[in-house]
C-alpha cells in the first residue's frame, strides 16, 4: 500500500467514533475526561472563530493536554486568509485534524456569514477549504447539514459536496438534518427538522472515495455500531456528554483493543489526579466536575453522585474532598461530610 493510501486508511479508521464540537461542552477538561474513558474516539473542540483565533488569547484558547490526542480543532468563518492563518496556528498548536463549521445556524454565526449559510455557498467554502489546507499538513475537514431551508436535500447536497471535495476536502461530518435559518433556534435546529440517515448512506454509496461520517441523535453505542454498515464514522453530540461512559465499548469494539475499558470508578481516580494538578494551577473545582455528572448515568447511585457535585464543587475553595466525597457515594462507601465542617 502506498504511503497516500495508508494515510487515508488510518484516516478512515480514525473518525469510526467521534464526539462532536459542542460549545461550552467540550473544552480541554471535557476532553480529558472523555479521552479517560476512550483512547481512540476522535475529540473534537468547541467551535473557535478565526477571527478568536488571530485576536485572541491563543494559548488560552488552544492549549490542550498531550493526552487528548487525537483531537480535532473546529474553527469557523468565511474569509479565505484568517481561515488560512487559524489552521495553520491550528496544526501548530498540535491539533491533528482542522473541521470547518458549515453547519451551525446562529443568527450571531450567519451575521459573520459563516456556518450553516455557507451551504448555500459550495464554490467559497471550496475555496476556504483549499486555502487552509494549502497552510497545514494535518487534514482539513468539513461538518455540514444535508442542507438549508428550501434547498433540495438531494441535488444541492451532491452539488456541495462535490464543489467542496473539489477544494480538497476528503472527510465530511454530516448532520443529518436541515438547518432551518429562520425561525428555529440552535437548540431547536437540533431537533425539529426532521432527521434523514438515509440521505448521508446514498452520499457515502455516491461517493465511496470519500469519508462519510453521519451525525444526529445517535443515542447508544448500539446505535452507532448500525451506523457503521452504511457509513465511514458516527459523530454523537448530546449522548456522548449526557451518557459518558458511552464511549467505553470504543476500544475494544471498533478499534480491537484488547484491554476492557477502565470502570467508572476507575475514570473517576484518573480523573482525580487530573484535577488535582489543575486545581494547583486555579482552574475551578466546578469548571471540570460539570463534565462529569453524566459518569454514573443509569447506575444506582447517579443522582446522589451528581448531588455532591452539583451542591459543592461551585462554592469558593472547593477542593479535591468534593471529588472523594462524590467518589464515595457512587461507590456506595459511608459518605463523609464534605469540606468546610
Ligand atoms: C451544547 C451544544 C453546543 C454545540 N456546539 C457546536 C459547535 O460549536 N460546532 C458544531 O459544529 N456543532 C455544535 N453543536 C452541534 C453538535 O455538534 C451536533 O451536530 C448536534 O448536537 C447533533 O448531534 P447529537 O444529536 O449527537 O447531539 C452543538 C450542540 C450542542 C448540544
Amino acid at each position: 500500500m502506498g504511503a497516500q493510501a495508508e494515510e487515508k486508511m488510518q484516516l478512515d479508521q480514525g473518525h469510526k467514533f467521534c464526539v462532536a464540537p459542542m460549545m461550552e461542552w467540550t473544552d480541554r477538561h471535557c476532553r480529558y475526561f472523555l479521552r479517560l474513558i476512550s483512547k481512540h474516539a476522535l475529540l473534537y473542540t468547541e467551535m473557535v472563530t478565526a477571527d478568536a483565533v488571530l485576536r485572541g488569547d491563543r494559548k488560552r484558547l488552544l492549549q490542550f493536554h498531550v493526552d487528548e490526542h487525537p483531537v480535532a480543532l473546529q474553527v469557523g468563518g468565511s474569509d479565505a486568509a484568517a481561515l488560512a492563518e487559524a489552521a495553520r496556528i491550528g496544526a501548530e498548536f498540535g491539533y491533528d485534524e482542522i473541521n470547518l463549521n458549515v453547519g451551525c445556524p446562529s443568527d450571531r454565526v450567519q451575521a459573520g456569514r459563516f456556518g450553516a449559510c455557507l451551504m448555500a455557498e459550495p464554490k467559497l467554502v471550496a475555496d476556504l477549504i483549499a486555502a487552509m489546507g494549502e497552510s497545514c499538513k494535518v487534514p482539513v475537514t468539513v461538518k455540514c447539514r444535508i442542507g438549508i431551508d428550501d434547498q433540495d436535500a438531494e441535488e444541492s447536497l451532491d452539488r456541495f459536496i462535490d464543489a467542496v471535495a473539489e477544494g480538497g476536502c476528503r472527510t465530511f461530518i454530516l448532520h443529518a438534518r436541515k438547518a432551518w435559518l429562520e425561525g428555529l433556534s440552535p437548540k431547536e435546529n437540533r431537533d425539529v427538522p426532521p432527521i434523514d440517515y438515509d440521505r448521508v448512506y446514498r452520499m457515502k454509496a455516491r461517493r465511496p472515495d470519500l469519508t462519510i461520517i453521519v451525525n444526529g441523535g445517535i443515542g447508544s453505542f448500539a446505535e452507532a455500531a448500525d451506523h457503521l454498515a452504511h457509513v465511514d464514522g458516527v459523530m454523537l453530540g448530546r449522548a456522548a456528554y449526557q451518557d459518558p461512559y458511552i464511549l467505553a465499548e470504543v476500544d475494544q469494539r471498533l478499534f480491537g483493543a484488547e484491554e476492557p475499558a477502565p470502570s467508572r470508578l476507575e475514570v473517576l481516580d484518573s480523573f482525580m489526579a487530573y484535577a488535582e494538578g489543575e486545581l494547583a494551577r486555579g482552574v475551578r473545582l466546578n469548571q471540570m466536575t460539570r463534565h462529569i455528572l453524566g459518569l454514573f448515568h443509569g447506575q444506582p447511585r447517579a443522582r446522589a453522585f451528581r448531588r455532591v457535585l452539583a451542591e459543592n464543587a461551585h462554592l469558593d475553595g472547593a477542593g479535591l474532598d468534593v471529588l472523594k466525597a462524590a467518589r464515595n457515594v457512587a461507590a456506595g462507601e459511608r459518605s463523609h461530610a464534605v469540606a468546610a465542617e
